[in-house]
């Protein structure tokens, strides 16, 4: 065979395994007041690291970043957005055309209730703000993922494992990826892949850019496997 039919064979091969990865990063900010919002401590890191590993290994990536001060990998179609309603949107609308989704982000659970359109001024002594629940994106996501692969993390200060399966559980994930606390906004971490079937494999000390490589392979084993089992299944 001629060294052209042998790179269009390569060009094909590549192209038919490159999936398409719907990315998330960062914090969320949920508005206080025009000044103020409640927020947490998360780097994006993680969801940085995902997006530039999956794009050196040759997928598309949208990337859902909240307010971080990392510059996004190039070559990622990047969706900056502000609070937990707005990353909602903007997931839901892109999961459709995605083959997998990687909810690294932090997203806050609540958010104040009634923003104030102007700033509060300190007037009393103590001050309440009513907290509303914020959506479950990936939980949402995972409701209607059809033949696509949802991964998330959990990020816990005790009962690690043990909470993290009740995670994966709740929310209909594919995998979770199960956080000490002590992480946050740290290069180096150690991190366990929980899955549905009940495995547990642990990498231990690593940068993230490791954990991220492990993951995108991760992706794109579960994705490979699902293809065939509906090819087998079509049969
Ligand atoms: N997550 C989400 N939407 C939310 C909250 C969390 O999609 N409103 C996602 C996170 O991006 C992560 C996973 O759910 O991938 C677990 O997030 P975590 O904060 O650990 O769990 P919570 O559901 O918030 O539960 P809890 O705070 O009680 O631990």
């Amino acid at each position: 065979m001629s060294k052209r039919s042998h790179a269009t064979i390569r060009r094909s091969r590549a192209k038919a395994n490159r999936l398409r990865f719907l990315v998330t990063a960062g914090p969320t900010r949920e508005p206080i007041d025009p000044v103020r919002f409640i927020s947490n401590r998360s780097s994006g890191r993680m969801g940085y690291a995902v997006a530039s590993r999956a794009l050196a290994r040759g997928h598309a990536v949208v990337l859902v970043t909240g307010p971080v001060s990392l510059e996004p990998p190039a070559g990622a179609e990047v969706l900056r957005v502000e609070t937990a309603s707005q990353m909602n949107r903007a997931v839901q609308a892109a999961f459709r055309r995605s083959d997998c989704l990687v909810m690294a982000a932090a997203v806050a659970d609540y958010a104040p209730a009634n923003p104030s359109k102007r700033k509060i001024k300190k007037s009393r002594d103590t001050v309440s703000l009513t907290l509303r629940k914020n959506p479950d994106i990936v939980a949402a996501a995972a409701a209607r993922k059809g033949p696509r692969i949802v991964v998330g993390f959990a990020v816990e200060t005790e009962s690690l494992l043990e909470n993290a399966r009740r995670k994966l559980a709740r929310k209909g994930l594919d995998l979770i990826v199960a956080n000490d606390a002590g992480a946050f906004d740290s290069g180096v971490s150690t991190v366990h892949f929980l899955s549905p079937d009940g495995s547990c494999v642990a990498y231990r000390n690593r940068r993230k850019t490791d954990t991220a490589e492990a993951l995108v392979r991760w992706v794109e084993t579960a994705c490979a496997l699902r293809r065939a089992g509906r090819v087998r299944a079509g049969r």
